[in-house]
Parts: C-alpha cells; structure tokens; sequence
C-alpha cells in the first residue's frame, strides 16, 4: 500500500473520452525546421486513444494478451465496441485522453456510474483494464551528422504505472509482426532506469519515422489507491510514457543512482562492499579489474572484485566489488578505475562514488548507519541500522522493522524517523530489495534475515566503534507498517522460532482479502479445479492460514480505526483468528479511534514501548500447539518442529503437538517427513506418539541434534538418525527469484533475437522490482559448464529459454528428472504424449549440482507463445503460477481460462495426480 498522502490529483486533470481520431489525420508537432543537426531525436504524441474499461482481476493482466480485447494481427478499427460489464448498455469503445509535457496521462472513464458498481462488488469493482494507443516519430538529424553513420539509434522507453508496452509499424499493412511487449515500471519505482525497446523496423535516415506505441493500462487499487481518498467516484490511471535517445558515443555508462555504498562511521566503512551500476549500450562486456585510485603512496582502502561480471548489450548491472581497510579514511569520496573488456579491446573507466562519514561521538548519540553486504554471494545490497541508545546495558535481540509498499528507506528519512530509538536493542531496516519488493515474501523476506545475519557478522568480526554486539542466528521482534505490517505477519507466522514478539501496524492479511478476485475474467471460462490448482500458488502468501504458529508469541497489532488503505477489519480479523488457534494466546489490538492509515505515534507510543521492553528474551513453551506450513524450504520450525514434506503438494500441512511430561503426541496432517530440533528438548526420557502409535527413540538419536520422522511404505511412523531426505520442490514458479547467487539466464544465440530480447527483457525486470542480478549466457556456454566449473554458474538458479527442439533443452528432459520427459525426440508428461502446439509450458526443474537452487523451464513452440510464456515469468506477487504450467492462444482473451494445464510437482519432483489439472 502506497501511503495515502501520495496520490493528490486535481479533478481537472480528467479528461472526457469523446470518439477516437483515425491516428493518420494527426499532425506530428516536432517539425522538419525544430529537428536537431546533429541527432537523432524521438517524440511521443500527446494525444492518445483509449479504449475500456474492461473488468479485471489484480494481475490478470500477466495472462491476458496486454491489448485486449483488440487481435493485432488484425487492423485495429476505432469505431468498433466491445463488450464490458461496467458500461451503461454493456459495450465501451474509442475514446481520446492527452498526456502533459511531461508525459503523464490520466486514464478515467467518468461515463461509468462506479458509484453503483461499487456498491455492491467493492473496490473490486473499480479495477479495470485499459488500452491506450499513441505515436512515437523517430527523427534523424537534419544534417549529414555522423550518428546517420551508426543506424538505427537506440530507443529508450520509461512506461511509469502501466502494465506493459508495445511499439508497432505506423501502418496496418505491416501486421503480422508479433508485437514484443515489455513490462512497465508499474511501481514507479525509486531510481528506475528507462529500457532499451527495439523497433520493429529502423528509422528512415532522411525523414521522420511514425510507429504506433501501445499500452495496457491496469487500475489496481493497491497502486492508485481510493478515489474517494481525493473526494472522487472516478478511478483514474496516472501513467506516465517518455522516450529518450540513447547515447551513441559511449558504449559503457555508469548509472550513479543504481550504485550501492555504505556510510563511513569514525573513518571505517560500515560494511563489506560497494556496488557500481554500470549498463552498456554495444556489446558484451566483462569487467575484469577494479582497482581503488590514489594519488597518495599510503592507500588506507583496499577494493576487490567479487568476480567477472558480464553485461550484455542494454544490460545494467551492478558491479560487486569489496572494500576492507587498513586505517581510517576521512576522503568524501571513493575514486576508482574500473577495466572492462569486449571481444575487441579494453577499457578504463574512472569512477567517483560520494561517501557520507558519520562519528560516533556525535550528540545525542549514535543515529541511522547505512550498512552494505553481499547478498546472494555477490549482490551487493544495503539497509539501515539504529545502534542501541544505552551501549552499556546487555544488548537484547534486535527489531527488525519492515517499510510499507512505496517507502524508499534509502532515498527519505521518513522510514528512519518514524521508529523511535530503543534503549537496548538494535533497529534493524531492511528494503526488501526495493520499496515494494516482493511484499516480504520471497527474496525480500530472505534479504530481511540476510540483513540480520549481516549486522550480527559485521559487529562480531571488525567491530570498530565498539558497538553493541548481536547474537549468532539472533532471534528479533519483527514490526512493520502496512505491507511491512503484513510482512510482520508474514515473517511471524512462517519463522516463529526466530521471532519474540511482533507489532504489526496496518497490516493486510493477503492479496486475496485486500483486493477479492471477484471481477475475474478467467473465472467465467474456467474449470473451479484448474481455478484450484493454480490459486494453490497464493496459499503460501496467505497469512490466515499460517497463524496457528503466532498462538504463543506476543503480538500487539496496531490499526487505526478509519484506515481508508488498509481497512481495520484486517486486523481484527487476525486478531480473532490466533484467537481461535488459543483462547490464551497473547495478542492485543490496539485500534487507534479515528487515525487514518498512517500518523507519526503508529510506533512512537508508550504502549508499543512498553510492549517492546517487557517482551521476553526467550520463548516459552507451551504444553499444546500447532505448526502450519505451506512451503517447507521457506518455513522455519516452531519448538524445534519443522514439516519436511508433504503428502500432497500444493496444500497446507500442519502437527498438532502436545505434551504430556516426558510424552509427546504428535497428530499429523498431510505430512510425510517432519524434523525435530532435540535442543529444545530434555532427551533423556522423551517418548513419542505418532498418529496414535508409539515410536520410540534410539540412544543414538538422542545424542544428535535432529531426528527425522518418516511415513514407510505401509505408512507407519519411522524416527531416522542420519536421513536421506528427499526435497519438497517449490509449489511455484515465484521461487525462481529465491536465489543464491545471481540468476543464470539460458538462451540459444543471436539467431534468436526474440528469446535474447525476452533474457533483457527480464534482467530488466529482475533489476527494477527486485535489484536481483542475472548473467545471460548463450546455450553454448551453459552447456560448457562442468559441474567443477563455479565461475559462471555460481549457486544461482538458472532460467532457460528455448524451444522444446533445441539441443540444450533436449539434453536437459533427457535427463527425465521431473515428469517433462523427451524420449525419442517426442515430448512426454507423466508418460503420456505431450502436445505443445502453441504453447508454452513453463516449469520448475532441479538444479545439476545445488539442491537447493532449481531452473526454470521457460519453453515456446511459436513467437507469441513465448511472448506469452514471457509475462508469466513471476516478477509480480499475486501471479498464479504454480509449479508447472502449459498456456495456448485463447488466453490472450479468456486469462487463465487459457490454461491447457498446471501442477505441482511431488516429492522428489514426482508426478502428483492429485495436485494437477488436465482437461
Ligand atoms: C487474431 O487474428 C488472426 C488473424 O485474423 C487470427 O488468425 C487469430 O486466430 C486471431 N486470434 C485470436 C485469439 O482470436
Ligand atoms: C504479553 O506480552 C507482553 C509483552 O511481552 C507482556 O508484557 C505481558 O506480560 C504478556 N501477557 C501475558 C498474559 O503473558
Ligand atoms: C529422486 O528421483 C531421482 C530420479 O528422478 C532418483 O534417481 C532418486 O533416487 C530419487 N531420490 C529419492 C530419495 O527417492
């Protein structure tokens, strides 16, 4: 959730859709006689066509085609209409909208009495789908300036707050272009850099050159927010569309706001590495070198390159480099040289990156420290740290205090401010990788610990300033605000071994409640089965599920009482639901009368402090509980249980637990292999009851610190010493972006632009929603890969991209280790024929060397199925995607209804009949 204070927006700005114009009888306003001598120059329409709007559920849009309802292999024809439920009559067709000069345009409907939809469907019914269509004119330079010489300029295109965009030929009678969609800035994120676009035919040198560029434009209330939060009925999109030239002179640039440094406190950094944003224009470049520049023959820094780093053409990524010292460095800035090298040559480039230095000894003490370290090996990554008030007492486990949607912790103070100092403990701020991350889930709630385990390695190994230390594997109070306060929540219920008390403000309980799925367009085409399979992929986001696990920590929720973000009954709800779990659980709402979704005293407030310091440092056990788990591999335990695998994939699976002195029963699930912690446990006469039976437990278990509980063949409870367990895959594709190094993507070569353009386009993506680095390599240069061989590879996940015909991918379902199985050049699922005709069939696959690493499967049969194939790769939360998926054609009008199938894989990636859908 955006805080409401963002979106003001003055009611004129809304423009009335009237009839469409034929885009030919439009005046390009960029003239012959304003045209630059010397370059190349691009120009976007102000006036734009709109068509909609079109009911539609949050993220429908990934499965959608991004220009429906229109075909484009077809003309488009602006007197037609379209069937959409919220019009008067039932049909919408062409209107008109204008952009300002600074690109921004406002998308509203005003015919549509919303008022009246949303009386009965709720802010589901103001979500809608848009298309929007304008014009780009290429213009070269007037004269014979020498950028004609290197033709065709690159485009560059920042789509702020749309879903997706699209450049097509001026003139219809070039369809048959498969349109290349790229996926907007949708966020409008902080520091976002516009991507590189290729045009689907070049430029004229000596005149302008028109194209069509289209938009999917997607209202979410999560991104726009309330209209009634600016005394409006009216929805209305706030996108914006600017396009620039990109530079041809210089092939390597460095982008400074990408770049990642920490602050220097007394002259020591306080952190472990620097990152330089470094993109490319033209070819493939290696940084091999970095060295750190001086003038001076005693150099206090030393820098290191974490590795070779390779970027290909348009990509940016962020340089990895180490920073140690021999003695304090008071410089304000850090100057460097970096070498690169292409194919061809080599280059230096010198960079100069500022430094912010701090001292200990400044009144009234310690403030906010930035704070870098490597995350994933070799990201580097940064988040803030508030050192305790009092360092003389004992340090207590730290706060671990997660930002709303949209809070940019490193570019405001506000996220900082906002948490008053704790006399004991460490406040600890991570950012989720970006403002809005993965909504702590995934790779944010990974980087939350990592930032944890971080600060805990940066104190006990260079301690310089004599700050207070933390714990090993400390445990923390999680606290947060909005989709931080649903990310507590989140990191609570599904760690609750590593977490003492939770204070979640403003939280929401999961997409699905905050936003229903009501207005789905898909559901009124699909089976409820296959609607099952694939909504499986939200249960391990859903936070009701998982609070069996909060029963016995202390929780104060905090909630205004007229949050028109985030409606209070989300916490009341929660509240009541750990409630149901144990009528003694101890958990407090604190509904502040009459506060809005966010006021300065959400934290700051003798009872959130008070809760603070009267928390234990330590759990207490209780006789009786219950542990929920949905996704082993990013589930803590709860007391030392932690569920392994499951039955059946894809739903949730719990132990109730309750002891009796030395006796335990335990009543299982949809549970087929649990662990259990024995420090927590006094072994020397623990017995067990498993399902009802006894199990006992050999001395030898008791002296080690695991032992595993297994179902055997005639489903009676085993307890092992030494297992071999097998894995619970991941039930979804979103656990591709969980990674530990950067993410591999696999595509064949350059005779298949369309799957290099697809890896960019979601290195982009990767780095603009979540600052995750990824490597492209071509298929030949993965296969040359040795399992020995850790250079490229590193421990990251890997994404291939192919055709089922081509040889990597063949070799890869040769292999037969998921139920995608090619035999004899035929493709087989779960040993049957398996028709991939316009489809494309994305699945998740185990990793060659890393158990914990797996690949994605990202294979096409024709250009658009790998365009659609494309938009389901999970950049987003709330996409339903679960561990395998084949989509064709139709879903370009019908969403998931176009799923021709989908799954989740079995232990061991086994076939599960019962967690897929076939027709
Ligand atoms: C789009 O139009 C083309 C050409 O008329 C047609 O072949 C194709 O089936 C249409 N696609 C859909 C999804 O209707
Ligand atoms: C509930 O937790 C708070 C905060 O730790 C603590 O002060 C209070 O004593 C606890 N109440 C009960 C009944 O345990
Ligand atoms: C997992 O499956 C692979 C084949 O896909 C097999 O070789 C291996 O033995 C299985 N592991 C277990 C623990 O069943």
């Amino acid at each position: 959730m955006l805080l409401g204070v963002i979106h003001a927006l003055l009611a004129s700005h809304i423009s009335i859709p009237c009839m469409a114009t034929q885009p030919e009888s439009r005046q390009a306003t960029f003239t012959a006689e304003t045209r630059s001598p010397t370059q190349w120059n691009v120009e976007l329409s102000t006036e734009w066509n709109v068509l909609g709007p079109f009911p539609i559920h949050a993220r429908e849009q990934h499965f959608l085609s991004p220009s429906f309802p229109l075909n484009l292999s077809e003309p488009i024809d602006y007197s037609k209409t379209w069937p959409s439920a919220y019009a008067d009559g039932g049909f919408v067709g062409w209107g008109t909208t204008n952009s300002d000069s600074s690109g921004l345009l406002h998308v509203a409907f005003p015919d549509i009495r919303w008022n009246y939809i949303r009386s009965t469907e709720g802010w589901a019914g103001l979500q809608h789908h848009a298309v929007l269509q304008g014009i780009l004119t290429i213009y070269p330079p007037a004269g014979s300036s020498p950028e004609l010489i290197i033709s065709p300029p690159q485009i560059r295109v920042h789509l702020k707050q749309g879903s997706y965009f699209t450049i097509l030929p001026f003139s219809d009678a070039q369809s048959g272009i498969i349109p290349e969609w790229y996926a907007g800035d949708i966020y409008a994120m902080e520091r976002a850099i516009p991507r590189a676009v290729s045009l689907p035919s070049g430029p004229s040198t000596t005149s302008p050159t028109k194209y069509k560029i289209l938009i999917s434009g997607d209202y979410e209330i999560r991104l726009f927010g309330d209209p009634r939060a600016r005394n409006s009925e009216i929805p209305v999109q706030e996108i914006t569309v600017t396009a620039e030239v990109d530079s041809i002179y210089e092939d390597i640039i460095h982008e400074p706001a990408q770049d990642i440094v920490c602050d220097f406190i007394d002259g020591y950094a306080f952190g472990d590495s620097i990152g330089v944003g470094i993109r490319v224009t033209s070819g493939w470049w290696t940084v091999t070198k970095v060295s750190y520049k001086s003038d001076k023959v005693h150099k206090v820094i030393r820098l290191g390159l974490v590795r070779g780093t390779r970027i290909a053409p348009s990509q940016l990524r962020v340089i990895p480099i180490t920073i140690s010292q021999d003695g304090p460095y008071q410089h304000l800035v850090i100057e460097m040289e970096i070498t690169l090298s292409s194919n061809e040559h080599s280059k230096v480039i010198l960079i100069s990156i500022p430094i912010k230095h701090y001292q200990t000894n400044m009144i009234p003490g310690p403030g906010t420290f930035k704070a870098s370290y490597l995350f994933a090996e070799s990201m580097p990554t940064v988040f803030l740290a508030t050192p305790p008030l009092d360092k003389y007492i004992e340090p207590r486990p730290p706060i671990l205090a997660l930002h709303g949607a949209g809070v940019d912790i490193i570019g405001q103070p506000f996220w900082a401010d906002a948490l008053p100092r704790n006399k004991g403990r460490w406040i600890i701020m991570p950012t989720g990788r970006t403002s809005w991350g993965l909504d702590w889930h995934g790779p944010s709630a990974a980087e939350a610990w990592a930032s944890v385990d971080a600060l805990e390695t940066m104190l006990s190994t260079h301690n310089r300033w004599n700050f207070p230390t933390l714990k090993s594997n400390t445990p923390v109070v999680v606290i947060g605000h909005s989709n931080g306060g649903q990310g507590a929540w989140y990191l609570a219920s599904r760690f609750p071994d590593r977490v003492l008390g939770v204070v979640p403000a403003a939280g929401y309980i999961k997409s699905q409640s905050y936003v229903p799925l009501i207005l789905s367009r898909a559901a009124h085409f699909s089976d409820p089965a296959l609607r099952s399979v694939l909504e499986s992929s939200l249960t391990p986001d859903d936070n009701d599920v998982h609070l069996s696990n909060l029963a016995d920590i202390p929780v104060l929720a905090v909630h205004g009482g007229i949050d028109g973000n985030v409606p209070v009954w989300h916490s009341r709800e929660l509240v009541g639901i750990v409630k149901t779990w144990a009528s003694h659980a101890n958990i407090t709402l604190r509904e502040d009368v009459g506060k809005n979704h966010w006021y300065p005293s959400v934290f700051d407030n003798p009872a959130v402090q008070a809760f603070l310091n009267d928390l234990p440092d330590h759990h207490q056990r209780p006789p009786k509980f219950t542990i929920t788990v949905s996704e082993p591999q990013i589930s803590g335990s709860l007391f030392g249980f932690s569920i392994v695998n499951l039955n059946v994939p894809g739903r949730i699976s719990r132990l109730h637990i309750e002891i009796v002195g030395d006796l335990i029963n335990i009543i299982t699930s949809n549970v087929q292999t649990f662990s259990l912690a024995l420090e927590y446990y006094d072994t020397t006469s623990l017995r067990f009851t498993v399902d009802g039976a006894p199990i006992s437990m050999s001395t030898e278990v008791k002296d080690t610190e695991k032992a595993l509980f297994f179902r055997d063949h005639q489903r009676t409870w085993q307890i092992v010493l030494h297992p071999t367990v097998s894995i619970q895959p991941p039930s979804r594709l979103q656990s591709i972006l969980t990674s530990d190094g950067p993410i591999v993507l696999v595509v064949s070569d350059e005779t298949q632009p369309r799957e290099m353009s697809m890896a960019l386009r979601i290195a982009h993506d990767l780095h603009l929603y979540h600052r995750l680095d990824a490597e492209i390599l071509r298929k030949q240069e993965y296969a040359d890969i040795t399992p020995e061989d850790n250079s490229r590879v590193h421990r990251g996940n890997v994404v291939i991209i192919g055709t089922f015909s081509s040889p990597l991918v063949q070799r890869v379902l040769r292999e037969g280790r998921t139920p995608f199985v090619s035999q004899h050049s035929r493709m087989l699922l779960n040993g049957l024929p398996y028709d991939y005709t316009k489809h494309a069939t994305l699945f998740l696959h185990p990793h060659p060397t890393q158990v914990t690493a797996k690949i994605l499967l990202l294979l096409y049969d024709d250009i658009p199925s790998l365009e659609r194939g494309g938009r389901l790769f999970p950049i987003r939360t709330g996409v339903c995607v679960p561990a395998w998926l084949s989509i064709g054609p139709s879903a370009d009008r019908i969403g998931a209804a176009g799923v021709n199938g989908a799954g989740v894989w079995g232990t061991n990636w086994s076939w599960s009949e019962i967690s897929s859908w076939m027709p």
